[in-house]
């Protein structure tokens, strides 16, 4: 049995538990390196002041040969002395996710930016791809207060293609 899984999976059930409590959520950067510019550029990547204690995420990017065969490591980190990694770690098959949606770590992820993103569809991917004015950000984990670093590297054909890497801060209620 994977323990990082089985640790996310106890995470979620104590997460569904304690989920009336909203804890307050800003993110406060975003970065999106691309590795391989003859296949992922980007055009946009930022955050925008959407109230006093709101931003919301903006990206689009696109991809300029069909891709196939993806793969996402996502890592969360939290900062303290540096950013150090925080429970979540997994690599995830994009292309059976979006088949399946059978990852349920990753559901929360997809479930918060479905909505305002165009890639509500299987693999494969090509052209332009955008996730639009995301502000909802809502996590249904209970985490302390802290800055954290949610990152997300991609792999196209098991190459690193680029990265969408969000900073946050939370704070519990
Ligand atoms: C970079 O992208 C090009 C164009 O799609 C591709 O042919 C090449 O294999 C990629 N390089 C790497 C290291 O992934
Ligand atoms: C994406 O960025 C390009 C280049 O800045 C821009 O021309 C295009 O309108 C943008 N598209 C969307 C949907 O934001
Ligand atoms: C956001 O700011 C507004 C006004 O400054 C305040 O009323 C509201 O409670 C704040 N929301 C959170 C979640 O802190
Ligand atoms: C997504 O849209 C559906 C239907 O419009 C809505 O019920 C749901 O709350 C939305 N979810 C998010 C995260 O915005
Ligand atoms: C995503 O696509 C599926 C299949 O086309 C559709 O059933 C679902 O409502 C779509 N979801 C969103 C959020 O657009
Ligand atoms: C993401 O991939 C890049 C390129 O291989 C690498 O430099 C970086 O350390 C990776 N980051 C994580 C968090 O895995």
């Amino acid at each position: 049995m994977n323990v990082k899984l089985l640790g996310s999976g106890l995470l979620l059930f104590a997460g569904f538990l304690a989920c009336s409590e909203a804890p307050f959520v800003k993110m406060t950067n975003a970065k999106c390196p691309s590795y391989n510019e003859s296949w992922v550029q980007f055009h946009y990547c930022r955050l925008k002041a959407y109230s006093r204690n709101k931003t919301s995420l903006n990206l689009n990017l696109t991809i300029l040969e069909p891709a196939n065969n993806i793969h996402v490591r996502i890592k969360l980190m939290k900062r303290a002395n540096g950013y150090k990694p925080f429970l979540v770690d997994f690599y995830l098959d994009a292309c059976a996710f979006m088949r399946k949606r059978n990852h349920p770590v990753f559901r929360i992820v997809w479930n918060l930016i479905k909505n305002v993103s165009t890639v509500n569809h299987t693999c494969p991917y090509v052209g332009l791809q955008t996730i639009s004015d995301f502000h909802r950000v809502e996590i249904p984990l209970p985490m302390p207060s802290g800055e954290y670093l949610y990152l997300a590297n991609w792999t196209f054909d098991g190459r690193p293609q680029f990265a969408t890497n969000v900073y946050f801060t939370l704070v519990e209620d």
